[in-house]
């Protein structure tokens, strides 16, 4: 199995690449920021079945690197994941009413959550076609259903998670037309334990709380799960669909 994980430096795609070894891969492209700097790259290192490629989502120019490498390397992908997101950085602050709204932050939300991983879908075109199967998940985060808000705030994430599942539920449906066996979809990983949830954990229930391995075995789980009938859904850890 061909693999890409976008994301995989730490939190829940450091988890993802680890799972992703523990059931056998090919090859498996892993890719960060500054890779080198980073966890993943510490307890995954380079070697025959693993690269680590330099990706950032402001930067379109470095998702095309990545993907003309992936290309270069190999012909069909089997499973792509992205797991970049931001919720609160030294950018992003989480708004908790229309005063706080700043357009640039508003911007910074859509290019990390929302644009990279269709940027991305887009420099690995030609490994997802053909008849192959093959999932192609983009996590997403249940906070950015429309129907199921009822708390507001957070605007940017909401709305950048929004977008992120429109743009995969677009894209579902142009790849139906290049690979009748792939299957596209968002996953809500549950509320993990790792750095974007950190500041946000107070008020977390008893049991509430995933660590990133766990939330990864079952993201695999459901992965493994998903036909193509199911391609274009948003779906929580348990595999239960999240309406839109
Ligand atoms: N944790 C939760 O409770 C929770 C709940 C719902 C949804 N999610 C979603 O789960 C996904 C993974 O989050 P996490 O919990 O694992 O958080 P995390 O540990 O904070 O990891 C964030 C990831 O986003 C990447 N990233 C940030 N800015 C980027 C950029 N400009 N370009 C490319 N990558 C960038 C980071 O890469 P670097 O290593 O390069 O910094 C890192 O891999 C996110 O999409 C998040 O929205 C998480």
């Amino acid at each position: 199995m061909n693999v890409v994980i976008q994301g995989a430096g730490r939190g829940i795609g450091l988890a993802l690449a680890q799972k992703a070894i523990a059931s056998g891969v090919s090859h498996l492209f892993l890719t960060a920021r500054d890779p080198a700097t980073t966890q993943g790259f510490a307890d995954l290192p380079p070697g025959p079945a693993i690269t680590w490629l330099a990706l950032d989502n402001l930067i379109p120019d470095s998702i095309e690197r990545a993907g003309e490498h992936i290309r270069s390397k190999i012909d069909k992908l089997d499973r792509v994941i992205c797991c970049s997101g931001v919720l609160k950085d030294e950018i992003a602050t989480p708004e908790k009413r229309l005063a706080d709204i700043d357009a640039d932050r508003l911007i910074y939300a859509y290019q990390v959550n929302a644009i990279g991983p269709v940027l991305l879908a887009k420099a690995l075109l030609q490994t997802l076609r053909g008849d192959h199967p093959l999932s192609f998940a983009s996590i997403s985060a249940r906070v950015g259903s429309i129907s199921d808000n009822r708390l507001g705030g957070w605007y940017a994430y909401r709305a950048s998670k929004a977008a992120q599942n429109q743009l995969m539920r677009t894209l579902s449906i142009e790849m139906a037309r290049y690979n009748p066996n792939a299957c596209i979809a968002t996953l809500h990983p549950g509320t993990v334990d790792t750095a974007l949830s950190k500041p946000f954990q107070a008020h977390v229930p008893n049991g509430g709380l995933f660590t990133a391995e766990d939330s990864a075995a079952m993201l695999w789980l459901v992965l493994n799960g998903l036909t193509p009938t199911q391609t274009g859904g948003f779906f929580a850890y348990d595999g239960k669909p999240i309406p839109y």
